[in-house]
């Protein structure tokens, strides 16, 4: 099914089922413990093996000799496999890093052997009997160095004259700000079992978000054809970007069964992941903004460094600030600087995530410059239009809505007008505001409905990795079909089921809910022929047309299967496509110690319907937290002399959480956006991180008077 146009306006205006809260219907499996995790399909793996990796102890070289003979001997060891033992594997165009084989090494952890045993125990104990040496060679791991050296960066667009505005502005701000590398940390490390026994057919258990990308890239890694593989990744404990590519621990986990015959597991050890997997790339950005006295934007120029592995893109900061704001005069450059940390790549809301902690601050700064209210100021630069290309509008854009809505829920007006000025003991007490924007993008995504044994069965390659899929896709077939949640089954995450949108930039659950609705209008169309009907309704469980009217379940013969692909149409190029949202924040500041701590955060979002508001809330406040993290403790500690991220456990990479944050709420603004999907969604998944952190920082300030401008705001920097 195409999707060429604006939806029909009056598909699903009074929905049963969709946009109606809805409890997660996998979740009495997951608080039962009974989902089935990667690492714990021992119900459908037999007599496994378990792998266990060795990481380098360098950041860039070579390696020049190991010896894994005593490895081998140990007891318990079927098999130990170095990266000496074989070539490089050839790399998939998704991965930057290479994940095994040969003597060069280009990050800290870059996985270089792996011993495969009857426990764990016995795996990890024999890595440590591995000899390595090394010819090590000096590398980049400096940031703040390379934007010292980095004097031109690559313009990616410019509108207007950003120079002549600055000259003629009344009003300006020029500072720069800094965004830390983050990890995603989510609850399930990186997992797989595998079943390569035969060297030919491949079998993986494993926790990913993308099932067709992570087959193709399998398949060229390991030399495989696709159709020889299989995956399955039913439920993932969290992903945030961070499972969207193939990793060391399917590859290793392969490698491992094909060389003992026998299905061997590998989870990545926490303290191994944050040198091993992919992270945050950090950002250095430097931002001016020019108004004129009345508080009009006139112009911007952001300007970002991230740094990347040699072949990667690292973090676009300066996107959102291409098209949040009015303003006729702008100029972005971005530059991904090559350095030898390990690989950067997409974590949840890549780009806007760091952007906005940093363009939300300048927001705040130029607000005061102007003697406006922060809230006013955001108000009065709102654009409908693509600022860099003024003929597309948004579709459907509510930023000033959510601004109005969050002050009134929150109570802005009764924030203190001067910085400092509101004390309760020994906590000053502050509140700030920002903006959030994320993009709306739509993926094409297939499913299959079938009518099968008094149920409705679907299946789509789509993954639920936390984010309630299940329970959105159940909720579309029955609204579509016109039966209940109980009589729809929702089988996801295998390989063997139509190609998704899979889980990532928040497209997830408006494009997997279009492919599924598309299926369902496939099998209702074989519902037709099969009864020789016209345009049959599907209500209350039954087929009705004209005097015909029969139990959907009832229907007999040979089983009926619907099977279809949502393609998104070129018309969504000429318009614009976002979501939108503005947080609200109040902080208690240590007076003596410069400790911050939450006090409550109000988000309001903008994002097209909402297909489930319980699931929704539960991503938006996810985002939050996540946000809040990387304002105030998020960051990978760099060892600028070795090269490679020195806090690599939780314990010492600190993450917010719920009790860090004492009071969120949610306000979800009821909007539909027919130009997005059929079902006319967006997502929101990622929209809750953006921004969050600035209106932390923005509320530290108020209450304090410090303007911080370097993540994480921890309290040393108020000193
Ligand atoms: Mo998201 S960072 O595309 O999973």
């Amino acid at each position: 099914m195409d999707f060429n146009q604006s939806a029909d306006e009056n598909l699903f205006d009074r929905a049963r089922i969709i946009g109606k809260p809805h409890k997660r219907i996998d979740g009495a499996l997951k608080v039962t413990g009974t989902a089935p995790y990667a690492y714990e399909r021992n119900d459908v793996v037999e007599n496994h093996l378990v792998g266990y990796p060795l990481g380098a102890s360098i950041a860039k070289g070579r390696i020049t000799r190991m010896d894994a003979a005593a490895a081998r001997n140990a007891e318990g060891v079927a098999a130990v496999i170095t990266a000496l033992d074989i070539d490089e594997l050839p790399r998939a165009d998704s991965n930057v890093a290479k994940l095994f084989g040969g003597d060069l090494v280009e990050h800290y952890h870059q996985a270089i052997a792996v011993v495969v045993a009857e426990t764990l125990e016995q795996a990890r104990a024999a890595t440590s009997l591995i000899e390595v040496e090394y010819e090590e060679t000096p590398g980049e791991f400096d940031l703040d160095d390379a934007w010292k050296r980095l004097q031109d960066r690559d313009v990616i667009n410019e509108v207007g004259d950003v120079d002549a505005a600055f000259e003629r502005a009344e009003v300006s701000i020029d500072e720069i700000y800094h965004t830390a590398s983050q990890s995603h940390a989510m609850m399930e490390p990186h997992a797989s079992i595998a079943d390569w026994c035969d060297g030919k057919h491949l079998t993986l258990w494993t926790s990913n978000q993308m099932i067709a990308w992570s087959k193709k890239a399998l398949a060229t890694t390991l030399e495989l054809d696709e159709a020889d593989i299989r995956l399955e990744s039913p439920f993932v404990g969290g992903g945030f970007g961070g499972k969207l590519w193939l990793r060391a621990d399917a590859v290793l986990a392969a490698l491992g069964s094909r060389e003992t015959g026998r299905p061997v597991k590998v989870a990545l050890p926490r303290p191994f992941i944050f040198n091993n997997a992919t992270h945050r790339s950090g950002t250095v950005q430097r931002l001016r903004i020019a108004a004129n006295k009345d508080g009009r934007i006139t112009a911007f120029d952001h300007s970002a460094i991230s740094h990347t592995l040699p072949g990667g893109s690292g973090e676009d900061a300066v996107n959102q600030t291409r098209c949040f704001y009015a303003g006729e005069n702008r100029r972005v450059a971005h530059h991904a600087i090559d350095m030898n940390l390990p690989e950067a790549a997409d974590m949840r809301a890549p780009g806007e995530a760091s952007g906005l902690a940093v363009l939300e601050i300048a927001m705040d700064e130029m607000a005061e410059k102007l003697g406006l209210d922060p809230v006013e100021f955001r108000i009065l630069n709102d654009t409908q239009v693509n600022p860099e290309e003024p003929h597309k509008r948004y579709s459907d854009r509510h930023f000033v809505e959510c601004l109005q809505k969050g002050s009134e829920a929150f109570g802005w007006r009764e924030r203190n007008k001067v910085p400092g000025s509101r004390r309760e003991g020994q906590w000053l007490i502050g509140q700030g505001v920002a903006g959030a924007y994320r993009g709306a993008i739509t993926m094409d995504s297939g499913a299959r409905v079938r009518l099968s044994q008094g149920k409705l069965v679907v299946e789509t390659d789509m993954t639920d990795i936390g984010t309630g899929s299940y329970t959105i896709i159940a909720q579309t077939v029955a609204e579509t079909m016109g039966v209940t949640m109980d009589e729809v089954e929702v089988r996801l995450g295998n390989s063997a089921y139509p190609v998704s949108s899979g889980s990532g930039g928040q497209f997830g659950a408006a494009s997997s809910t279009a492919g599924v609705y598309a299926a369902c209008l496939a099998l209702q169309e074989e519902i037709g022929k099969r009864l020789s009907i016209e345009s049959p309704r599907f209500e209350n469980g039954r087929v009705v047309s004209g005097d015909q009217d029969l139990g959907l379940f009832e229907i007999e013969g040979e089983e009926l299967v619907g099977e279809d692909t949502l393609h998104f149409g070129d018309f969504q190029d000429e318009i614009e496509l976002g979501t939108f949202g503005a947080h609200f924040v109040e902080v208690a500041v240590n007076a003596y110690t410069g400790e911050t701590r939450l006090r409550r955060m109000l988000s309001v979002c903008d994002a097209g319907r909402i297909l489930n508001p319980i699931t929704a809330r539960s991503q938006v406040l996810g985002g939050m937290v996540m946000s809040i993290g990387a304002a105030l403790s998020e960051s990978l500690s760099i060892d600028t002399a070795r090269g490679f991220f020195a806090n690599h456990d939780l314990a010492g990479y600190e993450i917010a959480v719920h009790a860090d944050i004492p009071e969120q709420e949610v306000i979800f603004l009821d909007t539909l956006d027919g130009a997005s999907t059929p079902l006319k969604a967006k997502g929101v998944g990622e929209l809750g991180i953006c921004g969050g952190a600035a209106a932390v920082a923005n509320a530290m300030y108020n209450a304090t008077g410090i303007r911080l401008r370097d993540y994480p705001l921890t309290l040393d920097r108020m000193l």
